[in-house]
């Protein structure tokens, strides 16, 4: 994607000691970078504070990553903010998640519009909350002919509904005879899916330390390199995002196959 070499410069200026933007290869970056942002409640319970506090510091880190990925050129980027099991978090979490989406949403649009990023959900977002779910789809609206960056929030996303989603897609066309049970192969199933206008993530980066997936893009990660940190989601920001993205360029992705290196 087009990238502003002088932007890109003046947004990674005074960097730390251990990483700057010239420890990257701008013409080896992912094309698809995800995001599991964990750690919004631990941040704020050290440091006494409500939960809702720490989400709020979320969004700020979200807003960063995204302007960062947006100077870096990236074709895409995708953010899990709410699972189909945080359903399960006591309801006011849950209400105030669902407002700052909301609310968030119209604050951030004129950025979008500015940096001529492009908004899609993965999920079903028809059964969000009314106000949540209506802005959604004026953001969805207003964005759908931006050609920059491709932005997909995952939000009552879950990997397993969206694969039975594609699955029942899939019957249905079967069963109105559209298609026969041999045209279905990898990229149909891949056509079904949430992330049908993207490629899949080359770079998983998930905060907070922990090892596991919460059931977040099972078919699409199924060789994305990983990045876990430690750093709680409200902590990261664009030098942690070039951190992940140098330990991203040393590896040597095989496929399943031997390698270049034997
Ligand atoms: C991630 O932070 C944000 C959401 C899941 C909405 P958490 O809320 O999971 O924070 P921790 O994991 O409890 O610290
Ligand atoms: C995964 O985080 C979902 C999001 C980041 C939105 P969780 O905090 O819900 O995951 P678990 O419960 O620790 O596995
Ligand atoms: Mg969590």
């Amino acid at each position: 994607m087009e990238r502003n070499e002088e932007k890109l410069r003046l947004y990674f200026s005074n960097p730390p000691e251990d990483i700057s933007v010239d420890d990257i290869s701008l013409e080896a970056l992912p094309k698809h970078i995800s995001i599991i942002m964990d750690g919004n409640g631990r941040w704020a319970k050290a440091r006494g504070l409500d939960r809702s506090q720490g989400h709020k510091e979320g969004v700020k880190a979200l807003r960063e990553i995204i302007t960062a990925c947006v100077r870096l050129g990236i074709d895409n980027l995708s953010a899990y903010a709410f699972s189909t099991e945080n359903w399960r978090r006591p309801q006011r979490e849950v209400d105030l998640l669902m407002h700052l989406f909301a609310s968030t949403l119209v604050r951030e649009l004129p950025l979008f519009e500015r940096e001529n990023v492009r908004l899609v959900f993965l999920g079903d977002i028809e059964a969000l909350p009314a106000k949540t779910r209506d802005t959604f789809k004026k953001g969805l609206a207003e964005t759908a002919s931006n050609t920059g960056m491709t932005l997909a929030l995952a939000v009552n996303y879950g990997s397993r509904a969206e694969i039975v989603r594609a699955c029942k897609l899939i019957a249905q066309e079967v069963a109105a005879d559209s298609i026969s049970i041999e045209d279905i192969d990898q990229d149909l199933v891949s056509s079904k899916l949430y992330t049908a206008s993207m490629p899949d993530p080359e770079l998983l980066i998930r905060t907070s330390g922990e090892l596991r997936l919460s059931n977040y893009l099972l078919w699409q990660l199924a060789y994305t390199e990983f990045y876990v940190t430690d750093k709680m989601w409200p902590d990261f920001g664009r030098w942690d995002l070039l951190r992940a993205l140098r330990s991203y360029q040393g590896r040597e992705r095989r496929f399943g196959g031997v390698g270049t290196s034997k």
